[in-house]
Parts: C-alpha cells; sequence; structure tokens
C-alpha cells in the first residue's frame, strides 16, 4: 500500500443501499466517469465468506473468522477487457463469490463486529488519489464517516424484486416474483433492525429514489452532486 493511501484529504463518495437499490452498477459507472478508484465492499464479505469455506471455518466462529478477516490475501485487478477480476490466495474468484450461497454467508459473517472491524482497515486502504467510490452498506456511517458525498441509494421493494428477477432469470434461474418480494421484505427488516451495523442511511446521506429512473439518470445525478460539492469547495 502506498504511503498516501489513507490520505484523509483524498475525495470519497459513498454509495450506500439496499439489496437490488443499483447501488454497485451507480458505483461503478460514477467511479469510471470520474477516473476514480472503485472499492464494492460486499466483495470483502464475500471473499471472507468464501475463504472460511475453503479453510472449514464455521460460520458462526467469530473468532476465527475475524482472523481470517484480518488475514486476507486478496489482490483486485482489471483485465485487458476492463473487467475486474478478484483473487483469492492467488486464485482467481470473481465469479465464485457471486453464488447465491457465497451472498448468504457472507450476510452470517457480516453479522459479527470482529469481522467488520477487521475489514475496517482493508476498506479505508482502498482510499487513494484522484478519488474512491465506495459501495456498501455502511460506506458512509462508518468507514469513511468524513465521505465528500454520502449517497443513501433507494428503490421501492417491488421495483428490487423484479431487477433481482431479471437478474435470476438472465442466469437461467427461475424463481416466483412474490417470493423474491417477500424475501426483500425480510431482508431489509434483518439488516435494519440488527444490532451491529444495522442498515441506514448517515445522517448527513443525501436519499436518490432509483425507482422509475434509468441507471444513465440515476448516475448523472450523482454526477451532479459531485460537480456541485466541487465547485462549492
Ligand atoms: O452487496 P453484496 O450482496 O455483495 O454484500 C454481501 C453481504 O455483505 C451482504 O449480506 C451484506 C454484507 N455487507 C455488509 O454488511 N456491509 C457492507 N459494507 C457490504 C456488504
Amino acid at each position: 500500500m502506498t504511503a498516501g493511501a489513507q490520505d484523509p484529504k483524498t475525495p470519497v463518495v459513498a454509495i450506500d443501499g439496499p439489496v437490488g437499490s443499483g447501488k454497485g452498477t451507480i458505483a461503478r459507472r460514477v467511479a469510471t466517469s470520474l477516473g476514480w478508484h472503485l472499492l464494492d465492499s460486499g466483495a470483502l464479505y464475500r471473499l471472507v465468506a468464501l475463504a472460511s469455506v475453503k479453510r472449514g471455518v464455521a460460520e458462526t466462529e467469530e473468532e476465527d473468522l475475524a482472523a481470517l478477516a484480518s488475514d486476507l490475501s486478496v489482490e483486485f485487478e482489471t483485465d485487458q477487457s476492463g473487467d475486474e477480476r478478484i483473487f483469492l490466495d492467488g486464485e482467481d474468484v470473481t465469479s465464485d463469490i457471486r453464488s447465491e450461497e457465497c451472498g448468504r454467508v457472507a450476510s452470517a459473517v457480516a453479522s459479527f463486529s470482529g469481522v467488520r472491524a477487521a475489514l475496517l482497515e482493508i476498506q479505508r486502504g482502498f482510499r487513494k488519489k484522484p478519488g474512491l467510490v465506495a459501495d456498501g452498506r455502511d460506506m458512509g456511517s462508518t468507514v469513511f464517516p468524513n465521505a465528500f458525498l454520502k449517497v443513501y441509494l433507494t428503490a421501492s421493494a417491488e421495483e428490487r424484486a423484479k431487477r433481482r428477477h431479471k437478474q435470476l432469470k438472465d442466469k437461467g434461474i427461475d424463481v416466483s416474483l412474490p417470493a423474491l418480494s417477500r424475501d426483500i421484505v425480510d431482508r431489509d427488516r434483518r439488516d435494519s433492525e440488527r444490532t451491529v451495523a444495522p442498515l441506514r442511511p448517515a445522517a448527513d446521506a443525501r436519499l436518490l429514489d432509483s425507482s422509475g429512473q434509468s441507471i444513465d439518470e440515476v448516475t448523472q445525478t450523482v454526477l451532479d452532486w459531485v460537480a456541485e460539492l466541487e465547485k462549492g469547495n
């Protein structure tokens, strides 16, 4: 990690929100447009989950999981076609970490404060010049409390269920839409009611409801906010 890696003056755009809000897509677009670095913090929780499965650490063992998280050997690279590749212990796990099972274990390990604390410094290490766009659940509230811009991206549960339904269908997985909607409402409740790092907007976050808006429109709103804040500085 370079000396300037944790420079608190390097600007951060924090994009948080619930599952299906589109934050991953928007964060990537905004980062590309600004020419800034990108942190997909969910990928780190997924990597801890995958490492735990590979090393036989039970998803209930907080101490062992925290040790594993602080010792994580990960690399994020961009391949020749511009796609991001993620490596765990030198092995390309880009698609492995996207499985439903990995997401389920990630959600379990993310509920441990020991794991969250272990990932804190790793996440802050992504703050490099000229700037960082970070997406997750607690980027604005905990990881980068002095972020230059904090966005809390939402969409109606119905719209998020529809997006998830389409994503799964594109992968050849057929799940009923009402079941997905129920799942999303349940997950929202669990995520916002849990005691460790509950999902909620940072006090100074700008709320952005992406229901009925295109990816381009939402991206443009965030870029307009960045420009507005840059002008004010
Ligand atoms: O965004 P995602 O589906 O890749 O996230 C995977 C899991 O990690 C999800 O259950 C929520 C959790 N997570 C978290 O608790 N905090 C973050 N900053 C990012 C993800």
